[in-house]
């Protein structure tokens, strides 16, 4: 059985009044309820000490938002691997379409990450994801599986045991404009038939997260999808009161 993860991406937002009062409020909320998710939240670098902190005794994750492709030296304005598990952090995100699209990141870059991850035991989650003119042309689903399989071919089942996949339609990202859960289901299936040449045990237990304008709406019925296995959510997860919302769907 695969436990659901729902994952907060904060973007460049907030300071360190909203990371501390967030920490709290969201811990707060959690320990009160039953909430049987795994959460994690992936603030801008210079808030991760902060919510490590805040949640070091509590079973919420903190991830980086991004990671250097590079161990260490003489690369201004990165962050390493090995620095973000310095600070506790248990996941990063890699290759999110804006790092993709306004950074210049490629499919051999976000590879170059996973390895650093791989290396450090932090948790790469992939994103992945189709631009609307990809989807209009009835690409999608290859587009998908080429990102997917750019990380797939250069390491083993062993070396990718923590990964967790983010299915996110760029149309989808902060536009209000979530897929439908049959679309999104699709593509999960799909990812997780990739997955499934590798390794059919590992890919019956990769963890594969929907993000695109996901909130407290539509979070039930694209969580209750078979290949669904929580979500990665932007906008929403700046408020905490319809984050913790999401987390309860979940
Ligand atoms: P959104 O962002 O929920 O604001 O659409 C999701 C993401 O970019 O991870």
């Amino acid at each position: 059985m695969r436990r659901k993860l729902v994952a907060g991406n904060w973007k460049m937002n907030g300071n360190t009044e909203f990371a501390a009062e967030f920490a709290q409020d969201l811990k707060a909320k959690l320990d009160a309820a039953e909430v049987t998710c795994d959460v994690m939240i992936a603030p801008s670098a210079p808030y991760l000490a902060l919510l490590a902190n805040a949640f070091s005794e509590s079973n919420i994750q903190v991830a980086a938002q991004n990671v250097a492709q590079f161990d260490k030296g003489a690369y201004t304005g990165e962050v390493s691997a090995s620095m973000l598990s310095d600070l506790s952090c248990q996941a990063s995100l890699i290759g999110h379409s804006e790092r993709r699209t306004l950074f210049g990141e490629t499919d051999e870059v976000v590879a170059a990450q996973v390895s650093q991850l791989v290396e450090q035991g932090i948790t790469p989650v992939l994103c992945v994801g189709e631009t609307l003119e990809e989807r209009e042309a009835g690409n999608a689903e290859q587009i998908v599986e080429n990102q997917l399989k750019a990380v797939l071919e250069r390491f083993s089942v062993d070396q990718l045991k923590n990964l967790v996949v983010a299915y996110e339609p760029v149309w989808a990202i902060g536009t209000g404009l979530t897929a439908t859960p049959d679309q999104a289901q699709e593509m999960h299936a799909h990812l997780r038939s990739v997955a499934r040449e590798l390794d059919e045990q590992w890919a019956d237990s990769l963890t594969i997260l929907y993000g695109g304008s996901v909130n407290s709406k539509t979070a039930k019925e694209l969580f209750a999808q078979p290949d669904i296995d929580g979500g990665l959510v932007g906008g929403a997860s700046l408020k905490v009161d319809e984050f913790f919302e999401i987390c309860q769907s979940a």
